[in-house]
């Protein structure tokens, strides 16, 4: 698939069918991300792939993206963490930039592929995944064969809303959006610690009202 292709028609997809995706090809995809650019040429990305169902429980458990728990395959992604441009912080950039990578060899490859980010906390994870302290987990992606159709993703935005020249000239200001973002962001943090049975039963609901984000 030509590079311009697997950019334009690169889709989240979130539901896989019963074929496994073979470790060549899970190595294949991680190899793409190794190949990305990082910070001071650091390369600190390392790959978790995770194939056990019980590993995948125990994240789903402690509050994940609803659609995780149907996933048989997934790929963590943990960058070291020890920068001193904690200003930009460039091992988040770096690693993403990997996980892009990943996602466009994915999809050339026909492998679906999500980013996941809705996981438990960094604490809770790093301990299921035994990730040491100076390794930062950043996100997990789902991977799988599937069989439905991929749509054409809708831009939200024209091009002339996104770029400005020399300084930015937008007129950007949601103050009323920002309340809603405090509330939205301490009952994120309230989530996340809850205890393993509220949350299930906290999770029964979230996953009736899961957010579809096909456009
Ligand atoms: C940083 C990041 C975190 C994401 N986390 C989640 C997630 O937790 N759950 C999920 O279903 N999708 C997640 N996504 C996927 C986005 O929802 C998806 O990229 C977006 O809706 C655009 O759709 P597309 O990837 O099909 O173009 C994440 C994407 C990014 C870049």
């Amino acid at each position: 698939m030509e590079l311009e292709q697997a950019i334009f028609t690169r889709r989240s997809i979130r539901k896989y069918n019963d074929t496994p995706v073979d470790r060549e090809t899970i190595e294949k995809i991680i190899e793409a991300g190794a190949w990305a650019p990082s910070a001071c040429n650091v390369q600190g990305w390392r790959f978790i792939v995770i194939d056990e169902k019980k590993v995948l429980n125990e994240i789903c458990e402690n509050g994940a993206a609803a659609f995780l728990k149907n996933v048989n395959q997934a790929i963590a992604v943990i960058y070291d963490n020890r920068t001193d441009n904690v200003e930009y912080n460039d091992y988040i950039q770096s690693a993403s930039a990997c996980i892009e990578n990943m996602l466009l060899m994915a999809h050339s490859l026909n492998v679906g592929a999500c980013w996941i980010n809705f996981l438990p906390t960094k604490k809770k994870l790093r301990k299921i995944l035994d990730v040491p302290p100076y390794y930062d987990p950043i996100a997990i992606i789902s991977i799988g064969y599937y069989n439905q159709k991929i749509n054409e993703r809708a831009r939200k935005f024209k091009m002339n809303e996104l770029i400005y020249y020399n300084r930015f000239t937008g007129s950007e200001n949601n103050v009323k959006g920002n309340f809603k973002l405090k509330i939205r962001r301490i009952a994120r943090k309230c989530y996340m610690l809850m205890p393993v049975g509220l949350k299930k039963r906290v999770q029964k609901i979230l996953n009736k009202n899961e957010k579809k984000f096909d456009n």
